[in-house]
């Protein structure tokens, strides 16, 4: 390759690394199970968190638990977990501590969660389909490391890496985002019935990421939005 093709073809594939994409209408699809197939989510998070709310969507057929969004920053696991337990229960990790949630969901159903976590108080809200579960309380007083590694699909034991197969993910996971501040109640219903627009760590709509093995876009299907309205 001469000089020139190859600094435009470093450049393409700088621009592709660090270009945010609109995925409105569609879904990272993870067809199969592998201790190595998934998405990093990157962000300029340079200060630690002292309050946020996640939401997204998932759709999934597995019975084991597994993880659905994994952020460690260096030399901390776990510092950031959501990790779905089994059919009914899912868990919020700060710092390494714990709280689980239990909930009657039909299975398998696409569910959209919401999580929520506020350092002063320590108080964690879990919404699941736009309801919201019983609080619980972690951390009081922690900050969340900042320059996180944010991945999808598998569980980080390191930093970005430490992946183990029975605890990825298999399934759709889509309408991602992430504020650095708890939301009202009805700030959740109307990221639960639409799309937000002002979420400022993660964004759906403007995502920095990175795809690593078999993950796919494709559309977001009706069943996995029409939950909305039967609600
Ligand atoms: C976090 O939320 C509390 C209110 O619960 C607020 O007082 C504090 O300023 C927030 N911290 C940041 C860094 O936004
Ligand atoms: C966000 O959405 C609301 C309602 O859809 C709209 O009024 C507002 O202008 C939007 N803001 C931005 C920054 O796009």
């Amino acid at each position: 390759m001469n000089q020139l093709l190859l600094w435009v073809s470093v450049l393409t594939s700088l621009l592709e690394a660090f270009a945010a994409t609109d995925l409105s209408g569609k879904v990272f699809v993870f067809p199969k199970e592998s201790s190595t197939n998934h998405v990093s989510l990157i962000t300029k998070l340079e200060k630690p968190l002292q309050n946020f709310t996640l939401c997204f969507r998932a759709f999934s057929d597995l019975s084991r638990g597994y993880s659905l969004f994994s952020y460690n920053t260096q030399g901390k696991d776990n510092e950031l977990l959501i990790y779905k337990e089994r059919i009914g229960e899912y868990s919020l990790y700060i710092g390494r501590s714990s709280v689980m949630w239990k909930v009657i969901e039909e299975f398998p159903e696409p569910v959209h969660i919401c999580v929520s976590w506020e350092s002063a108080s320590g108080i964690a809200e879990f919404w699941v389909n736009g309801r919201p579960l019983v609080k619980k309380g972690l951390k009081q007083g922690y900050s969340i490391g900042a320059h996180p590694k944010i991945v999808l699909g598998q569980e980080q034991d390191n930093y970005g890496a430490g992946f183990d197969k029975s605890q990825s993910f298999v399934g759709e996971i889509g309408d991602l985002y992430m504020w650095d501040s708890v939301l009202s109640p009805v700030e959740i219903m109307v990221t639960y019935q639409g799309s937000p627009n002002n979420s400022n760590i993660l964004n759906w709509q403007a995502l920095n990421h990175e795809i690593k093995g078999y993950v796919i876009v494709k559309p977001l299907v009706v069943a996995l939005s029409s939950l909305n309205f039967l609600q």
